[in-house]
């Protein structure tokens, strides 16, 4: 076996995508929670090539930018001008000393996986050939390339959709854009390639064609799940292969033994993490890091940016961005969790709650129609319905620490900074904005006075009757 390293995985990205109608380049557009890219950048990367070379032309400085943070160790590659797939992969190896094998991808494919990239390369190295093409049989192969054999079954060329006449547009077979390619006789086709073609330009298909004729071995692998090959070039076809990947991440968490009851209305992007008996229910959508251990019920209509939701937790109808929630917890329904957010063991965020860069202690409850901001609250506390921690006073947060075992009274205002010791308890309808010692109550509200017999001399004034 040769050695399984590729000298070079090249990504083709410099196209305009015209057809996606956006100001943002094609292949950042995102699809499971990365964009276009990042999915095919990581497949790449998972082959471990000695050169990652990512074409960049139309949006550059977006699309480089965007692989700085998706893989600082690729490098992108300037294609002033786009004039062909060809001419992308003969830019991307100008000047660089290449033995071994160069494997071609396009960075609008982005849901080919690592393994069929291995599969590719094993194909590759078993024929000993030239040039391998990924190739993929299409119920509706319109628009591609058409991989054309002989009567042998041999490939002898790739012809694109609009060079084709009707015999070879019958053809269902395609070419995905995926290639691996013996680097030498690759640089010497590419030195060939001309631009008599529909489009004008220097395409890679190509390739096949000149190498066949050089007498060289080419290959095709065929993958066997056509819809992994897919292209995406309109906003139709991104959502459709979001679909596509929606199913298999759902897939792949089912059969480790997660409960997902509607995969149909789930949506888990590709980098969360989910735990076997972890149970996600109907229109919930898990993104970024989101983390949920064993036991945890998400769901239903929740949706969960990098946050960790831990064992046994209950997170019904709700939102959290950056939250940690700790085991047995409960949130929901209707709670908004902000950045910042932890929830200790066994404590609650109920209804109409909004929690952010708080501490919620172990055992302590924030249940009805409140806000926390920038506070701590000590354990087995109890946050009265309607109580809003008064953290910002128009210029400057300021924070708020609450001790263990305290009673905070409905409708409390905790106006910051502020202290509460422990088991202290604070009279509903307080405006508190002195500390309150350990065990002391806290009262801060007018007195109550009754008017007696008022209603009545209102009503004569105006000439009302008694009821
Ligand atoms: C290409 C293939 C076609 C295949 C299809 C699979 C060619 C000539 N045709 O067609 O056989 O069935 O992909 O989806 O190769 N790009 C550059 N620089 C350029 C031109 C393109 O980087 O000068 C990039 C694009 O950004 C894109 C990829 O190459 O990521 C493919 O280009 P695109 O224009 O989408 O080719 P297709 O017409 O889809
Ligand atoms: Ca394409």
């Amino acid at each position: 076996m040769p050695d399984a390293r590729p000298a070079a995985v090249v990504v083709l990205a410099a196209g305009e995508g015209t057809r996606m109608r956006s100001a943002t380049a094609k292949v950042l557009h995102p699809l499971g929670g990365r964009s276009m890219l990042g999915h095919v950048v990581a497949a790449a990367r998972a082959l471990d090539p000695v050169h990652l070379l990512v074409v960049v032309g139309h949006g550059r400085e977006q699309v480089t930018a965007a692989l700085a943070e998706l893989d600082p160790a690729a490098t992108p590659v300037v294609q002033a001008e786009q004039r062909g797939t060809g001419h992308a992969v003969r830019t991307a190896l100008d000047g660089l000393e290449l033995d071994g094998t160069v494997v071609v991808v396009p960075g609008d494919a982005p849901l080919l996986t690592a393994d069929t990239f291995r599969a590719l390369l094993d194909s590759h190295a078993r024929a000993a050939a030239a040039t391998t093409v990924l190739t993929a049989e299409l119920p509706d192969a319109t628009g591609y390339g058409r991989v054309v054999r002989d009567s042998s079954g041999a490939v002898t060329a790739i012809v694109e959709h609009k060079d084709a006449d009707d015999g070879v547009r019958r053809i269902r077979e395609i070419n995905t854009s995926v290639y691996a390619f013996d680097a030498a006789h690759l640089r010497d086709a590419l030195g060939k390639l001309g631009t008599d073609n529909a489009q004008g330009e220097e395409y890679l298909t190509d390739v096949v064609a000149l190498h066949r004729s050089a007498g060289l071995a080419v290959a095709a692998h065929v993958v066997p799940d056509a819809p992994e090959a897919m292209g995406v070039n309109d906003r139709v076809q991104l959502a459709e292969a979001a679909r596509v990947l929606r199913d298999r991440i759902n897939d792949r968490h089912m059969r480790a033994g997660v409960a997902i009851l509607d995969p149909a209305t789930t949506w888990i992007d590709a980098d969360v993490e989910l735990e076997a008996d972890a149970t996600v229910l109907q229109n919930t959508q898990l993104k970024g890091t989101t983390v949920v251990r064993r036991n945890a019920v998400v769901g239903p209509d929740t949706t969960l940016t990098s946050t960790e939701v831990g064992e046994g937790a209950k997170v019904t109808r709700s939102t959290a961005d950056g939250a940690v929630i700790g085991a047995g917890a409960t949130v929901g329904p209707y709670t908004y969790l902000r950045p910042g957010t932890r929830l200790g063991k066994g404590s609650k965020a109920g209804a109409y709650v909004e929690i952010k860069a708080s501490d919620i202690g172990e055992g302590s409850k924030v249940p009805h129609l409140s806000y926390v901001g920038d506070a701590t609250v000590g354990a087995r506390s109890n946050i009265g319905a309607a109580t809003v921690v008064v953290n910002y006073d128009g210029v400057n947060k300021h924070r708020t620490v609450i001790g263990d075992d305290v009673r905070i009274g409905s409708d409390t205002m905790l106006v910051a900074p502020v202290e509460i010791g422990d088991g202290a308890y604070t009279a509903a309808g307080s405006v508190i904005t002195e500390d309150v010692p350990a065990g002391a109550l806290g009262v801060g509200r007018a007195r109550q006075r009754n008017v007696e017999g008022w209603v009545e001399r209102k009503r004569s004034n105006q000439g009302e009757k008694s009821p």
